[in-house]
This record gives structure tokens, C-alpha cells and sequence, in this order.
């Protein structure tokens, strides 16, 4: 169901901000992006987007740059030929930057390991031979569920390189996530490591992928990266990484793919319980990733270094750690860890200890830093950092204005900005040295992309205006499909405004004065924590499996830190009223969705109930519950089945208190 936009959120102080902070002379004097760039796109979208993809090395050109007949599948440089790993690996020691460091790894612990272009060639020219060695070749399905270790990053150059598709899984999903995700696009092989360090302490990460591969027949073999020296259990598909892929020559030639090659699937949540399969493909998804980090983020490869602090696991670490940036010849940093590991300064002596110049986070993360002070980044020289980025959800203009203060000395440029996993890379952002940054909006489309906010009825709303967020022109990173449910991908993107052609975002925009964008938040059952997808229908699921629940009711409610946070409604069986939801069957419930689904969609709130309030139709009316989670007078009850179910629920919960 789609609810209103803006509707039950908390982000109305956004559409009274009104500072802007335009470039500085300097910064606009020796910016990548030009103002002109907007005005060439819109002269000729097709003939921009060809200039863009002249930045990879193609095997065999395009003759075609869009083919849009079979909408809503785009093809994009028809009848090219590249490979995405040469792009992001090889052609650079050709040109004679084999010494230039690529990944600048820092360990948890505080091992670090600074890997050339030269050495990262070699390292995926062996990955690649010990795919093939294992019958690993094109359009295979290879699943990784790995920390942020180099082999990660090795591991999906190996697999581009082969023309094999990854599956990443984030590495804090269930073994129950990790299984159904390999089992939908039926994965052969699994690369993983024994464990992981989190928080200062090794955790083991491999009996995740024991339990998960015992229940999933298409995986013939599992590698396993050494990363903990923890015990493993070992079966007969188990192979170690270092006697695998050490073993192997370190010479391999890449094959060059069709532009329309699958790279890779990436599972995000969407209104129903089953993830859905974002479907990738070669050419124009490297395009769009290595145009939007070198325009979006001002990259000067000879001279910045770079940190994304997102995980693999999600498609920011697809795009911005490993696609875009090795395409553009970056030197980044690669941090394995969390932020307060050994303490709250980790990020700032990382920024301080390479000399890092652009930063891209999201913005729960500010706000944690927020939290834990302006004095801890202070102690620090953060005086390289000249771009910062921010990504996930929107940011308030107190996070912005404390992230350009505390961390880009009231001076860098922050780039906000909004994509998905759908978009494949950068959509909506301010152009840094083009652009006068507002806090808290998007602002606008990049040049090339067509993005508006409509009414309803596919309308574009006035300058003031607010409504869904629409993209409606094809891009070339967008997404291909969701795998195997050509449908569903029909359905969810494309049925909303079909008669516009639009493609439908899934969330709330507004316009400013200016005809800048702000966006609202999700308009759908999709919540967002910390920056993380993750369905209100799936935490049902997971809480309904449990014995002792009947039903369950799942909203995101507004969360200081973490965007929004998870509050559940559960109606346990037999009639257990309040008092039978003691703190232990909480804990066991919040537990059992961890197992299910994994500790990132463990509700923050577990709410026992007597009834639900439904529509008559029967559908959960989750705005109301809302209204409960955040503390509001419940809104209008009219269309309700049963409208004191409401006063039943507030009761219950006053009595459970
Ligand atoms: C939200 C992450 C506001 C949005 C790259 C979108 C944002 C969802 C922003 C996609 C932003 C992402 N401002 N909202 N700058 N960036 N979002 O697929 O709701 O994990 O639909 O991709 O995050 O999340 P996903």
C-alpha cells in the first residue's frame, strides 16, 4: 500500500531550511564537473551518455548507445564489448600506474596491507584461474558472504573477470537469508572466510554458510578465506582460499563480454517478505559508476585518497568502493571494522593516518559521531578531507551542518546523495564546485538523468509542491530486472505510472522554491534503518514463524540515530494479554528475527497486543500503529473494522507499562 508522501515522518523541519553554501572559487576553478555538463545532456541525452562510456576501454565499440524497445528493459551500447575487471585493473598498470596503491586495507585489530594496481592484477588474475579451475565461467551464479577483507574485492573482480555473476550477502544476514538468497538464483560456488573480527573479537563467520549450503543443493564448493585462524568445521566442499587461489598462475587474459552481460545480482527488500534479485549488467552500469565518482566526488587520482565506509554487502560498496573508484584509478582506503573499535576516534585516525580527502558515509553514522561528540574528531588533523558525501536516507540539516563544521572544517563541499540499489549508481546530487549546497536536499538530477516529483495522476507537482519521486527517462546503470520474476519487475517499478512510462522510486520528494528536490523517505512498506533496507512484510514473517505469535504487525517509527527504528505489534497465541510478553519472550522473539533474517532486523520495540486495527477489508493499518510508535494522538480511525480496536491497544499498553 502506498501511503501519502511525507506522511508519518519526521523530516517537516527539512522544508524550512534554507541556507545554501556555494562553491568556493578555488574549489570551482579545479572542479571535474562543469555547469555546461547539464545544459550538453540535455542537448543530446543519447550523444552524453556515448562521451561517458568513452571513459572505459572497449574490445569492440557500441553501435547503438540505447535500445529502449523492449521497455522496460533498456539495452545500453549495443553490440559492445568490454571487460569490467580489465576496466578496473589492468588497463591501469598498462598506462604505467602498476605502483600506484589501489586499496590501502586497515584491519579491525589494526593490521593494515597497502595492495598496488600491479598487485591487485596478479591477485585477480589468480582468483579468476582458480574460478575456472573449479568450471566457474560465464553467467554462473557465485555467492559472497564476506567481511570487508581484500579477497572480497578480489573475489568480484575474479568473478567480472570470468563473466561469472556475484552474489553478494551482506556478512551480518542469517544463514537462513543467506540460504534463500543462494537458492533463488541457484549459486555454485560460495566464498566466504572462517570468521570476522567485529567489535574487537574474532566471530566465527563459516558455520553460517555450513548451515546454509546443507540446505541449498546447488553449491558444489565453498572457499574459505583464513581471516580469524578460528577452528572450522570442514566438509568435503570446503576448500581453503590459500591453497586454492595461492597456488594458481597469476597471469590471466580477460575475455572481453557483451555490454549487456550480467555482473551481478544484489538482493534488496521490497513490500513483500521475499527479497527481490536486482539484476546488473556490464557496459552501462560501469559507465554511470565511473562517471557519477569522478563528477560526484571531484576524484583526482593522482593526488586524493578516497574512503567509502560502506559494506560490500550493500550495492554503495558495489558502486563506490569497488566498480566506480578501481575504474577511476583511485587510491582508497578499505576499513574491515566498526567506527568505535578501539574507540570513538577509529574514522579520524584512519583520515589522518592516509591523508583521506573524500568521504562518503550515511548519515546514521553522523549522527552516532554527533553523539559521541565534536571533541573526538577535533583531536585529530582532518585538515585533508576537501568532499564529503553522504548516502542511505535523508539527512537532516542538523547532521549537515555538524558533518560540514565538525568533520570538512566549514569548508568541504558535501554531496548529498540519492540512488538505489534499482539505480545502480548516483541519481540525484549537487555537482561539488558547480552546485550551492543546501542542507538536507538532493537537490537535482545529474546531467543524463531525468528525475521529477508527480501527483497521483503522474502530474509533476509546482515548485513548493511535494509527491512521488519518478525517474523518467532510462539511465544506463538501472537495473535489468529482478531475477527470475519478470513481473514482479513490472509490477514494482513500472505499473504505478504506466501510462507516463515512469519509473516509480518508492519514495516521497518535495520541491523547493527553487525546484530543488528533497526527499521524503519510503512512501511504501519499506523501512529504513541505519541506512538498510528492510520490509515491514518480511519482520512479519519472521516474527508469525515464531510458536508463541499469532500475529504481528511491523512498522519503522522515527529514530534519532538510526533514521527509523523497528516497533512490532504482536498478538500471542492463545490470548496472552500484556503480561504474558515478560521480558525474556521479548528478548526470545528479538532473537528468533536475528536468526531469521539477521541482528540488523531485530526490532528495537516488541509490543504485545490484544488485536491489530484493521481495515474491513482486512488490511493491517499500519499508520495508526505508527502513530502509537512515535507517540502520537491516533489519527483518523474511521475506516477501521472495529475503531475502538485502538483504545484497546493503548490500554493494553498503558496497562503493560
Ligand atoms: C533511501 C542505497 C534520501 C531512499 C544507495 C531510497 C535516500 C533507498 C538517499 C535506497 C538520500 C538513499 N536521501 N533518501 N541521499 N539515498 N535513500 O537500495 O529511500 O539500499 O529509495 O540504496 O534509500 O536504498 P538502497
Amino acid at each position: 500500500m502506498t501511503q501519502s508522501p511525507g506522511q508519518g515522518n519526521a523530516l517537516d523541519n527539512l522544508l524550512t531550511e534554507s541556507r545554501t553554501f556555494p562553491p568556493s572559487e578555488e574549489f570551482a576553478a579545479q572542479a571535474n564537473a562543469q555547469p555546461a555538463l547539464y545544459e550538453e545532456a540535455k542537448a543530446d541525452r543519447e550523444a552524453f551518455w556515448a562521451k561517458q562510456a568513452e571513459r572505459l576501454h572497449w574490445e569492440t565499440k557500441w553501435d547503438q548507445v540505447l535500445d529502449w524497445s523492449g521497455a522496460p528493459f533498456a539495452k545500453w551500447f549495443v553490440g559492445g564489448k568490454l571487460n569490467v575487471a580489465y576496466n578496473c585493473v589492468d588497463r591501469h598498470v598498462e598506462s604505467g600506474h602498476g605502483d600506484q596503491v589501489a586499496i590501502h586495507w586497515e584491519g579491525e585489530p589494526g593490521d593494515s596491507r597497502a595492495i598496488t594496481y600491479a598487485e591487485l592484477q596478479r591477485e585477480v588474475s589468480k582468483a579468476a584461474n582458480a574460478l575456472t579451475s573449479l568450471g566457474i565461467g560465464a553467467e554462473d551464479r557465485v555467492a559472497i558472504y564476506m567481511p570487508m577483507v581484500p579477497e572480497a574485492i578480489f573475489a568480484m573482480l575474479a568473478c567480472a573477470r570470468v563473466g561469472a555473476m556475484h552474489s553478494v550477502v551482506f556478512g551480518g544476514f542469517s544463514a537462513e537469508a543467506l540460504r534463500t538468497r543462494i537458492e533463488d538464483s541457484s549459486c555454485r560456488l560460495v566464498i566466504t572466510t572462517d570468521g570476522q573480527y567485529r567489535r574487537g573479537n574474532p566471530a566465527p563467520l563459516k558455520p553460517a554458510v555450513d548451515e546454509a549450503v546443507a540446505g541449498a543443493p546447488s553449491v558444489e564448493k565453498v572457499i574459505v578465506v583464513k581471516r580469524t585462524d578460528t577452528e572450522v568445521a570442514w566438509t568435503d566442499k570446503d576448500v581453503w582460499w590459500h591453497e586454492l587461489v595461492d597456488s594458481q598462475s597469476d597471469q590471466h587474459t580477460p575475455e572481453a563480454f557483451d555490454s549487456e552481460h550480467p555482473l551481478f545480482i544484489l538482493y534488496t527488500s521490497g513490500t513483500t517478505g521475499k527479497p527481490k534479485g536486482i539484476l546488473h549488467t556490464s557496459g552501462g552500469y560501469l559507465t554511470q559508476a565511473s562517471y557519477t565518482h569522478n563528477h560526484v566526488f571531484d576524484l583526482k587520482p593522482d593526488t586524493d585518497v578516497y574512503w567509502c565506509t560502506a559494506d560490500i554487502g550493500w550495492v554503495t560498496g558495489h558502486s563506490y568502493i569497488v566498480y566506480g573508484p578501481l575504474s577511476n584509478r583511485v587510491t582508497q582506503v578499505v576499513y574491515e571494522g566498526t567506527p568505535n573499535t578501539p574507540n570513538e576516534g577509529r574514522h579520524w585516525d584512519i583520515v589522518q593516518k592516509y591523508g583521506v580527502s573524500i568521504y562518503y558515509t550515511a548519515p546514521t553514522l553522523i549522527r552516532t559521531f554527533m553523539k559521541w561528540g565534536a571533541d573526538i574528531p577535533a583531536k585529530y588533523d582532518l585538515s585533508s578531507l576537501r568532499v564529503l558525501g553522504s548516502v542511505g536516507e535523508p539527512i537532516n540539516p542538523e547532521a549537515w551542518i555538524w558533518y560540514r563544521e565538525n568533520i570538512g572544517g566549514g569548508k568541504a563541499p558535501i554531496v548529498d546523495t540519492w540512488w538505489q540499489t534499482e539505480t545502480g549508481a548516483i541519481m540525484i546530487s549537487p555537482l561539488p564546485g558547480v552546485v550551492s549546497t543546501k542542507p538536507g536536499s538532493a537537490q537535482r538530477p545529474l546531467p543524463g538523468i531525468g528525475a521529477k516529483v508527480v501527483n497521483d495522476e503522474g502530474v509533476e507537482v509546482p515548485h513548493g509542491g511535494g509527491g512521488y519521486l519518478v525517474l523518467d527517462e532510462p539511465w544506463p546503470s538501472m537495473l535489468r530486472g529482478i531475477w527470475g520474476d519478470e513481473e514482479r519487475y513490472r509490477d514494482t517499478y513500472w505499473s504505478r505510472f504506466s501510462d507516463q512510462g515512469f519509473y516509480f522510486a518508492g519514495d516521497g520528494a518535495k520541491y523547493d522554491n527553487d525546484g530543488d528536490i528533497w526527499l521524503l523517505g519510503r512512501v511504501d512498506d519499506v523501512m529504513n534503518v541505519s541506512g538498510h533496507r528492510i520490509s515491514t512484510t518480511e519482520v512479519e514473517s519472521a516474527l508469525v514463524s515464531h510458536p508463541t505469535v499469532a500475529e504481528a504487525a511491523v512498522v519503522g517509527a522515527s529514530d534519532e540515530t538510526t533514521g527509523q527504528g523497528i516497533v512490532a505489534f504482536v498478538i500471542l497465541r492463545g490470548g496472552a494479554g500484556a503480561d504474558a510478553g515478560g521480558a525474556d519472550a521479548i528478548k526470545a522473539l528479538r532473537d528468533h528475527v536475528a536468526k531469521e533474517i539477521g541482528p540488523i532486523a531485530k526490532p528495537r520495540q516488541i509490543m504485545v497486543v490484544p488485536e491489530l486495527p484493521k481495515t474491513r477489508s482486512g488490511k493491517i493499518m499500519r499508520r495508526l500503529l505508527r502513530d502509537v510508535a512515535e507517540n502520537r494522538t491516533v489519527g483518523d480511525v474511521t475506516t477501521l473494522a472495529d475503531s475502538s480496536v485502538m483504545d484497546l491497544i493503548s490500554a493494553g499498553l498503558q496497562s503493560g507499562k
